[in-house]
């Protein structure tokens, strides 16, 4: 069975591609055949694994896989085992895109394709791995319902932290309305700078997250930051030793799949904490379209908030 996992959080540089990359190598060097598909338009992990500008790719993108229903003539190797989906920066397109291919007459909901073009060829892979713009849009949402699991990546400050509750809430929407299986598998928490900090922050973050946060804490090194123009490599006893940190975060994503993990506690708290946002914001006097909007989004929050407490 194919596991497939996307990368996501509304908030940009925290390491999403960098991790995804990594781990799509490492999975690959211990034999697991992996599909890396780039849903975004910055097409970082894209450069990262095939070491090539994103416009080297253009017209040959998971666009045109999406649009042809078929990714096969646009998938690249980047090693033995491992395959990339690319993207170039026409990708930001992709929400437009889909509406206009559902207009012409395409069957089925538009948030699907992605996920019908990758089942296309998801047989040959043991894992597929889609690294997700910051951003809530189309591609995003797409990539979710694409998925049976996701990994957030957080660096440890305070905006990717007040990202999470809405992130949770967009998750809901997609489990409620569109892919059930879809399952939080951990929070990485990433590129500390300082190993005395470490400690402290992993436990603040468990305090904050409890049993999501993985063990493993990705800290900033430069030869990390080196692959993205030099190629993941582990050539080097320094690469090496960079790379184990991904090694051992790697270990605790496959034994949390392996023991079908989840910890339904965090859903909860930042359910709540995105109502307790949203009941504010309604106190406020705020223009009618935005009301509703809000009113919207409480009334979700409560749904919710009930079906995350059934959980548990
Ligand atoms: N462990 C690390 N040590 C040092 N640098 C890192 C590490 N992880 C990522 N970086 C660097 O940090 C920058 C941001 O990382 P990355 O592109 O993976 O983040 P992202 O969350 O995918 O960003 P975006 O939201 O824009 O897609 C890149 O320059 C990358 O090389
Ligand atoms: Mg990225």
């Amino acid at each position: 069975m194919t596991v497939t996992i996307s990368f996501m959080l509304q908030k940009g540089g925290v390491g999403k591609s960098t991790t995804a990359g990594i781990l799509a190598y490492l999975l690959a060097n211990r034999g697991k055949r992996v599909l890396v598909v780039d849903m975004d338009s910055q097409g970082n992990v894209s450069t990262l694994l095939s070491q090539r500008s994103t416009y080297t790719f253009s017209n040959e993108t998971v666009l045109e896989a999406v649009e042809d229903e078929n990714p096969l003539p646009y998938i690249i190797s980047c090693g033995e085992r491992l395959d990339l989906l690319p993207s170039d920066d026409l990708l930001a397109i992709y929400g437009r895109r889909i509406y206009e291919l559902q207009d012409e007459g395409r069957s089925g909901a538009s948030i699907l394709y992605l996920k019908n073009t990758i089942n296309k060829i998801a047989d040959q892979y043991d894992y597929i791995f889609i690294d997700c713009p910051p951003s809530l849009n189309e591609q995003t949402t797409s990539a979710l319902s694409a998925s049976d699991y996701v990994i957030t990546v957080l660096q440890a400050e305070v905006y990717a932290y007040q990202a999470l509750p809405r992130f949770f809430e967009t998750l809901f929407h997609i489990r409620n309305n569109v892919n059930r299986n879809l399952t939080m598998i951990g929070i990485a928490v990433g590129l500390i700078d300082r190993y005395t900090l470490q400690d402290s922050i992993l436990e603040e973050s468990k305090e904050e997250y409890g049993t999501l946060v993985f063990n493993t804490v990705i800290k900033r090194l430069a030869r990390v930051a080196e692959f993205a123009t030099l190629g993941i490599s582990d050539a080097r006893k320094d690469q090496k030793v960079a790379l184990e940190m991904y090694e051992s975060l790697l270990d605790e994503v496959l034994s949390r799949i392996e023991n079908n993990f989840y910890d339904n506690s965090i859903y909860v708290k930042s359910l709540v904490a995105r109502l307790d946002y949203v009941e504010e914001k309604l106190q406020q006097n705020l223009a009618e379209v935005k009301r509703i909007r809000f009113e919207n989004s409480r009334e979700d929050l409560i749904e919710f908030i009930k079906i995350a407490r059934e959980w548990i």
